[in-house]
């Protein structure tokens, strides 16, 4: 975590009274504080419409912290400081009235400390409210910087499908410059995705490695084990694709695919990953069923217990058609990748709630130990852990002890928990302190954002289509549908089981 100058600075939150302000918002703010992290002095305004006090709102967020933070609160003295900062201001985020109040508090928290009005403003509240704030920002001139800077972090999803993203986009850039946004991806704030590329380009091992002569396949998974829970009703209108491969896979995928950016600042990194974006090969709208599969969990068991299937959820129509479980296969031609299949895959209720990538290197071009009974050995994997246990582990082939010549996979392992022995801070520590900081390279950008859209667009419309296939059915608990394995045996390859 950078130790950078502090800088005062005061966060509002629309949507304060939410379930992404108690789990996720002031307990990574918490944690930073306790950690030292946080620039001092700060100040965190809650708002919704909800009529709750400021000792109220300071009651909730400790509940917060003591169940959601990685620090938890260690005295009373502690927490008694930085729930001084805290206040809550009533209203209606549709209303302009609200926005008065806002800058009421604001100039009265400015006045009594030192230094520029520095203001972020996040937007925690259903995506359904963002054009009203944004335009109620604009329209009470919030908005504009006040002798410091003014900043917006826009929760995901930006928008529900291209023509919605370039209208977010729009209406944002009516009303903030480019570099006053920060779209947030909280899988960009995870430690292991940062490290992945360090492990690129701060190593010397990997990087020659790292293209067509040398790799057969890249395998992303981003595996749950929970089912749509209490979010039957958001799910439904968003489903796997657009609730995971839009944002976090095409994102993972940027990142193992980029061309090393000059520097990693938000420019050249951003750039790098726009490249990208531009080098997948477009999805043919004839030709969907080739690198797009979909499917929908039944009922089944999980960790022992059984669950229902996705249609019987509460909130969940009994017929629908709402994938659970995407899988895509794309290319990208560029120089570097030309040939070597990137298979995404995501999903809930499956065996286990795992996110990784794994490189799989081409075998050797000659196998010289032809007494080896097995008759070879697997190629060369390297894996990439985000979730849970993160880490790096590379598997190569050892010679069994004993007078046989017999191959088996050994496995290279490298754990976070175990080097560094702490547990790694939360995305949202990291991705909050960068904002604070005007770091925006582990945020996502307009056009990076919109030809994520543009690329799925045909598979959404192909899905959307009244007489499309129902998605293909999977036991809950098992690893997808059946036809996901032909779907990847086409190629001759077949999933990992991580
Ligand atoms: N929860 C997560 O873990 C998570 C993860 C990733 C992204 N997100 C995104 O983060 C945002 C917030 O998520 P959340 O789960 O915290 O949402 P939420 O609990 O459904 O809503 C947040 C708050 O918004 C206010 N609100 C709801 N409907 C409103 C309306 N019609 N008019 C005015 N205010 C309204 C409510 O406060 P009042 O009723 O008190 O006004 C509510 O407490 C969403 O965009 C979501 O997609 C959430």
């Amino acid at each position: 975590m950078p130790a950078l100058a502090d800088e005062p600075f005061t966060l509002v939150i629309f949507g304060a009274s939410g379930d992404l302000t108690r789990r996720k918002l002031v307990p990574a703010l918490w944690s930073l504080y306790a950690g030292r992290t946080l620039p001092e002095p700060f100040a965190i305004i809650g708002s919704a419409r909800s009529a709750v006090s400021d000792d109220e709102f300071r009651r909730r967020m400790r509940e917060a912290v003591r169940e959601f933070a990685r620090v938890k609160p260690p005295s009373a003295n502690v927490w008694d400081r930085f729930a001084s900062s805290l206040s809550y201001v009533n209203g209606d985020p549709a209303d302009l009235a609200l926005y008065a109040s806002l800058e009421r508090a604001l100039r009265d928290i400015e006045k009594a400390r030192p230094g520029p009005a520095n203001r972020l403003f996040y937007l925690a509240t259903p995506p359904s409210l963002y054009d009203a704030i944004v335009e109620n920002l604009g329209a009470s001139g919030l908005a504009r910087p006040q002798g410091g800077w003014t900043r917006v972090i826009v929760e995901k999803p930006f928008g529900h499908d291209y023509e919605s993203a370039l209208a977010l986009n729009s209406r944002l850039a009516r009303v903030f410059r480019e570099e006053q946004i920060y779209r947030i991806d909280h899988y960009l704030g995870k430690e292991t995705v940062q490290n992945l590329l360090v492990l690129r380009f701060a190593n010397g091992i990997f990087e020659p490695l790292w293209n067509r002569n040398h790799v057969a396949e890249i395998q992303i998974t981003v595996a749950e084990s929970i089912g749509v829970e209490t979010r039957g009703a958001y799910y439904e209108e968003a489903g796997a694709l657009r609730d995971m491969m839009q944002n976090h896979l095409l994102q993972l995928l940027c990142l193992i695919a980029l061309e090393p950016p000059v520097t990693f600042d938000a420019g050249p990194v951003h750039d790098e990953k726009n490249k990208v974006m531009r080098a997948i090969r477009p999805i043919d709208p004839r030709k969907v069923d080739e690198v797009a599969l979909r499917g929908q969990y039944g009922p089944g068991f999980v960790g022992g217990k059984p669950v229902p299937g996705y249609r019987q959820e509460k909130g969940v129509a009994p017929d629908s058609k709402t994938e659970t479980y995407a899988a895509l296969r794309l290319q990208v031609d560029n120089w570097r990748w030309a040939g070597v299949p990137f298979y995404l895959r995501t999903g809930k209720r499956l065996a286990k709630r795992v996110s990784e990538i794994a490189i799989r290197f081409h075998r050797t071009p000659h196998m010289i130990f032809h007494r080896d009974p097995a008759g070879g050995v697997d190629p060369n994997e390297l894996v990439i852990r985000i979730q849970p246990d993160e880490g790096v582990a590379l598997t190569v082939a050892a010679k069994m002890p004993g007078p046989e010549l017999k191959l088996l996979p050994v496995g290279l392992d490298f754990r976070y928990g175990e080097v560094f022995g702490a547990e790694p801070p939360e995305a949202y520590e990291r991705l909050l302190l960068d904002a604070v900081h005007g770091d925006s390279t582990l945020y996502a950008r307009a056009d990076w954002v919109e030809q994520a859209w543009s690329l799925l667009s045909p598979v959404l419309d192909a899905w959307a289509h009244d007489g499309a296939p129902a998605p293909y059915l999977y036991e809950a608990g098992s690893w997808g549908p059946a036809e996901a394995d032909s779907f990847i045996a086409r190629d001759g390859g077949a999933w990992r089981t991580p």
